[in-house]
C-alpha cells in the first residue's frame, strides 16, 4: 500500500428479509452504525464509495451514491461501483485508491442490497447479468446452475462425494449461530443438506447462499489510525464466460488475487488466522480454499472435514447462513475479519470476494496490532 490506510469504524445491518426498510433505511443503518464506532464525525468523511448491483432492476433506484451521500448532513461527493457480487470489494479498492492518491482521507464505504420483495425467479435472472449474456445467459442457465456444472465437474476429477460436499453448509451454519446479524441462526446437518432440495444437480437448496436484504459500511482513513490496517487490497479480472476457460474446477482470478496480495502484505498464508471467502455456493467455498493456496486441489473438503485449529474460514457463516445481499457481501467480510481478529487476538486476516462464476476477484488483508 501506497500509504497506511486503517479500518477506523465498522457496522452492518440484520441480513435477512428486511421487507419494512429501504434502500436507504438500509444504508443509513448502517452507515449511523460505523459512523457510532469511528473516532470522527460524519462531517470527516471526504467521500462516500457505494456498491451494490441490482437496484436499478429490483428496487427502481439508481443514483445510490448521491442516495448515500444525502444522508450525511454536508451531502458530500460520492460515487457508486457495480461488479456484480464483487461490488463490495471493488468498492473497498477504489476506496483504497482514493486514499492512496492523497484525494481524501477518509472515506465511506456502503454496500447494500434489498432483493426479498422480488420474487425469486426475477433474482435469478437480475444475477444472471453477472454472467456472460451473449455466452452463458443464451442456454437458460442460472447461477446455481453454473455452480451446479462446476460442482459436477469437481466430483468427477476429485473424486468429491455428494455427502463430503454437505459438511460445507453444515460448517457454515454452525458458525452462523453465534453471529446476531445472521440470515439463518440455526444448525443443519449434514443428512439434511444431502436431502434438501434439488436446485440444479448437484446443487441442493442448502448449498446455496440465500437471497438478502442488507447493509455493511465501514470507514476507511488515513488521517485516524485504530488497530486495523488494510496490508493489501487487490482486484483482478477473468473472462465473463466459464466456455471460455480452459478448466471451471479453479478460477485464476482468485489465485492472481491472492499470490499479489501476499505478495503487498509481505506476509505467508500460515500467517493468516482469520479468512471470510467467497461461498456463495458449497462448491466455491472448496474452490476459493484451494485457489487462495490453503489447499491442494481437491482437498478443499479437507478443511471442512477437520477445520484447523489455527484457521477460523468464515466465522460469520459465511454467504450461505449469515446471508448474501451481493452489494454489500465485501464489506461484511472485511468488517467480520476486523472483528474476528480483535476478538481472538490475532494478527492477520483475509477477506476474499468474487463476481460472477470468479470473473472479477477482491482480496484484501488486514492486519490487527496485537502489540
Ligand atoms: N439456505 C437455507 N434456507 C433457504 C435458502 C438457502 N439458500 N433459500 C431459501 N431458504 C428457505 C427459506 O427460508 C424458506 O424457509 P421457510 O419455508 O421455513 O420460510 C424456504 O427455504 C423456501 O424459501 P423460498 O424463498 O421459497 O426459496 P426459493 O426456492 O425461492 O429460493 C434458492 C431458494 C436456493 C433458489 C435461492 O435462495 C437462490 O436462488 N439462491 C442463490 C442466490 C444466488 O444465485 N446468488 C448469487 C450467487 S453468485
Amino acid at each position: 500500500m501506497e500509504r497506511d490506510i486503517f479500518l477506523i469504524g465498522a457496522g452492518q445491518t440484520q441480513f435477512g428479509e428486511r421487507w419494512n426498510a429501504s434502500l436507504r433505511n438500509l444504508m443509513e443503518e448502517a452507515i449511523t452504525a460505523a459512523l457510532d464506532d469511528a473516532p470522527c464525525t460524519s462531517l470527516d468523511v471526504d467521500i462516500v464509495v457505494v456498491s451494490n448491483m441490482l437496484a436499478e432492476r429490483v428496487n427502481s433506484q439508481a443514483h445510490l451514491g448521491a442516495l448515500a451521500a444525502s444522508i450525511l448532513p454536508h451531502h458530500p461527493p460520492a460515487l457508486r461501483v457495480e461488479s456484480a457480487c464483487a461490488s463490495g470489494a471493488v468498492a473497498l479498492h477504489t476506496a483504497c485508491s482514493l486514499l492512496e492518491s492523497g484525494r481524501a482521507q477518509n472515506v465511506l464505504v456502503v454496500g447494500v442490497e434489498k432483493m426479498t420483495d422480488t420474487p425469486s425467479d426475477e433474482i435469478a435472472a437480475a444475477l444472471m447479468g453477472a454472467a456472460d449474456a451473449e455466452k452463458d445467459a443464451p442456454s437458460g442457465i442460472t447461477f446455481p446452475g453454473l455452480f451446479g456444472l462446476i460442482a459436477e465437474r469437481y466430483m468427477h476429477e476429485y473424486g468429491l462425494t455428494r455427502e463430503e460436499l454437505s459438511y460445507v453448509s453444515t460448517r457454515h451454519h454452525e458458525r452462523a449461530l453465534k453471529n446476531p446479524y445472521a440470515q439463518f441462526r440455526k444448525s443443519v446437518t449434514s443428512d439434511q443438506v444431502s436431502a434438501s432440495p434439488l436446485v440444479a444437480d448437484p446443487i441442493r437448496l442448502l448449498d446455496c447462499s440465500p437471497i438478502t436484504d442488507g447493509a455493511a459500511a465501514c470507514l476507511l482513513s488515513t488521517s485516524c489510525e485504530s488497530s486495523l490496517k488494510i496490508s493489501a487490497s487487490q482486484l483482478t479480472s477473468d473472462t465473463t464466460s466459464i466456455a471460455d476457460r480452459t478448466s471451471i474446477t479453479s478460477f485464476p482470478a482468485t489465485k492472481d488475487a491472492a499470490e499479489r496480495a501476499f505478495e503487498e502484505a509481505t506476509i505467508q498464508r500460515s500467517d493468516v488466522s482469520v479468512i471470510e471467502l467467497h461461498d456463495c455456493f458449497s462448491i466455491a467455498a472448496l474452490l476459493s480454499l484451494e485457489d487462495l493456496g490453503f489447499a491442494e486441489p481437491g482437498q478443499g473438503i479437507e478443511l471442512y472435514k477437520n477445520p484447523p485449529a489455527d484457521l477460523q474460514i468464515n466465522g460469520s457463516g459465511g454467504l450461505k447462513a449469515c446471508g448474501h445481499p451481493v452489494g454489500a457481501t465485501g464489506i461484511k467480510q472485511l468488517i467480520e475479519v476486523g472483528r474476528q481478529l480483535k476478538q481472538q487476538k490475532e494478527q492477520w486476516g483475509l477477506a476474499h470476494n468474487f463476481g460472477g462464476a470468479g470473473v472479477t476477484c477482491g482480496v484484501h488483508i488486514l492486519e490487527h496490532s496485537i502489540a
